[in-house]
Parts: C-alpha cells; structure tokens; sequence
C-alpha cells in the first residue's frame, strides 16, 4: 500500500528518506512536476523506477541533489559556464547536462557517460536529499508517455501501489518540466526548453544557446509525449478556438491561454481533468514561443503529435 504525506507533517523528512535508504520510490513534490524518486546509488531502486513507470532502460533520469556545491562529486570536468550558470540559477528549474564521475551509476544514465543533474526549489524536497546524503535519481512521476503529474493525487491516479510514499506539497507552482541545457558539446545546446525562458539564460550567459543536435538530442526526446488519452488540436489564435470547438462535439478550449505563468501551472491538471470528464477533444491556443510559452508549446505539439 501506498501512502501520502503532508510536506507540513513534522516527520516528512525523516518518513521519506527512511523509505529511500530502503531501496523504496517516493512521490517527490518539485517546483516544476513531482518526481519518481530512488536513491541513485541503490541499483536495485533504480530499477523499480523503470518498472514503475514503464519506461524504457535507456532513457536516463536527472539526478537531484540539495546543494550546487555538490555538482563536483557528480560531473566531471566542469566548465565554468555551466558551474557559474548553476551558482545564479540553484534552486530552480534548469537541468545540467555534464560529464559523469565514477560515482553515477550507468543505469541512471541509460548507459551514457553524461549525467543530467538540477537542483529543485522545493525546499522540502531538499531537505530529503540532503539528509538522505546521497542524490536521488527522479524522472517526472507519471507512467511513460503519460502527462507529468503536478499534485500528489495524479502520482497516485498513475502509479498506485508502485510508489511506497507520496509527499504532498500541493500543486507545482511552475507546472511545466526544467529547462535542461547540454554542457557536453562545444557549444551549449538547448536540449529541453523547460520552467527557466531560454531569454533568461542567454542573458546570464551572454550569448546564444545552440539548438539540440548529435547523441544527446536522441534520448527522451520524443516526437509524441505528455499525453492525455482525448485528442490534442491546435489554435493559432482564440478566434480559431472557438470556430473549432463549435465544429467539433464533446470538446473544450484550454483556459489561461492569454497567461503564460498560469497556462503552464495548470497545463497538465486541465488535460487530466479532460480525461476525467470524458472529453474527445481539447483545443489549444498556441502561445508565442517567448519566455514559458517556448516550453508550453514544445509540450502542447508533443501532447497533439498522434
Ligand atoms: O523538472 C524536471 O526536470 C522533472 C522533475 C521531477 O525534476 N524531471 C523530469 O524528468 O522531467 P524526466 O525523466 O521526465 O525527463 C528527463 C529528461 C529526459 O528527456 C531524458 O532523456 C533527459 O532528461 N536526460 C536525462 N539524462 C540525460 C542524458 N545523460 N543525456 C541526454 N538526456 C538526458
Ligand atoms: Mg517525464
């Protein structure tokens, strides 16, 4: 049996990382999604992962670690970009991909010698990977292919009894996956435009980020992702929203389309809610490919992708 805690109980911390160090997976609240979270150094736990989620052994998991300072027990040669990059922007949404030291086990790597490593802003979340003493691998906690879970309850609708612990800390303030830029390739690669704009990060960096190419762009990157089970169509504009509901029976237009902060916070809540209330059809109003709507509508053309 699975069971759920509150992020207030004053014995979260303890509960989480006890089910952790005994090999178990616990529903981790993040800023961005709730994460699948095993002790990365535990093989077999790392294993339950996969199987709980259905996921194919060669997608690798982000390790979560409570502090930037850690990155060096992880990675390996470093650049100083990626190093200057996590100081300013730890805790937060943005993934590191880098070089893996000995200690990252390859199967949370999928068998690559890169490691994708982030710090998460929710502070209960790093108190448990602090105390636990090691980093806990985590993919989002919903079953493969599915959308991301962004309360304690949708990693429950997924994963039932395959998780050993749930913490529930509410809904995810940002709603939508980090931003996650490749270190490994001469030039910085914009691999997954996430909860951190694009614009942020080329501002800090004081230059442009390369779009995905080579090894790393093939794994997890897939065409069709973030799935509800009723079909995903297209707006350019709220003008061709309505025509299109009105055209097409059983059907709902996305809210907060004219929000982006909201439209991401409630993105994959309205496309499991539509499943709930049995719809054939949501639409959705395209944002401008700025700030979060770079990262709303990567996930909107993979949720419509058939
Ligand atoms: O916001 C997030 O990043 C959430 C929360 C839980 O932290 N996690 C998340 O994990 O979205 P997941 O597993 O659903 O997505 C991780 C992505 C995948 O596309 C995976 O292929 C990529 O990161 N990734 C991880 N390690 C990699 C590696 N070594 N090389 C290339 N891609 C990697
Ligand atoms: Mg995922």
């Amino acid at each position: 049996m699975s069971s759920i805690v509150s992020s207030r109980n004053p014995d979260v911390v303890r509960r989480a990382v006890e089910v952790l160090n005994a090999g178990g997976l616990v529903g981790l609240p993040t800023e961005t999604v709730y994460g699948l979270a095993a002790r990365a150094d535990l093989d077999s736990a790392v294993n339950k992962i996969f199987h709980a989620k259905g996921r194919p052994a060669d997608h690798p998991l982000i390790l979560h670690i409570s502090h930037s300072s850690e990155i060096h027990r992880y990675a390996v040669n470093v650049p100083p970009e990626a190093i200057s990059l996590a100081e300013q922007c730890w805790p937060g949404p943005l993934t590191l991909l880098l070089h893996k030291s000995a200690e990252v086990s390859t199967l949370v790597t999928g068998g690559r010698d890169t490691v994708a490593i982030r710090v998460p802003a929710n502070e209960c979340a790093r108190n448990i990977i602090d105390l636990c003493g090691h980093s806990v691998a985590a993919p989002s906690a919903n079953v493969f292919g599915h959308v991301s879970p962004s309360t304690a309850q949708h990693v429950l609708d997924d994963l039932g009894d395959r998780v050993d612990l749930v913490i529930d800390d509410g809904g995810c303030t940002i709603g939508v996956e980090s931003t996650i830029v490749d270190f490994t390739t001469s030039q910085p690669q914009l691999l997954r435009p996430g909860g951190l704009p694009v614009e942020d990060l080329e501002l800090i960096m004081d230059r442009e980020l390369a779009m995905p190419s080579g090894e790393s762009r093939a794994s997890g990157m897939l065409a069709s992702h973030y799935a509800p089970n009723c079909s995903v169509v297209l707006a350019q504009n709220v003008a061709e929203a309505r025509a299109m509901h009105e055209a097409t029976p059983n059907s709902r237009i996305l809210d907060h389309w004219d929000n982006f902060p909201l439209y991401a916070a409630t993105l994959y809540t309205q496309m499991r809610q539509a499943d709930k209330d049995g719809l054939g059809t949501i639409i959705a109003v395209i944002p401008p490919k700025s700030g979060l709507g770079h990262a709303i509508v990567d996930r909107l053309s993979k949720a419509s992708f058939l």
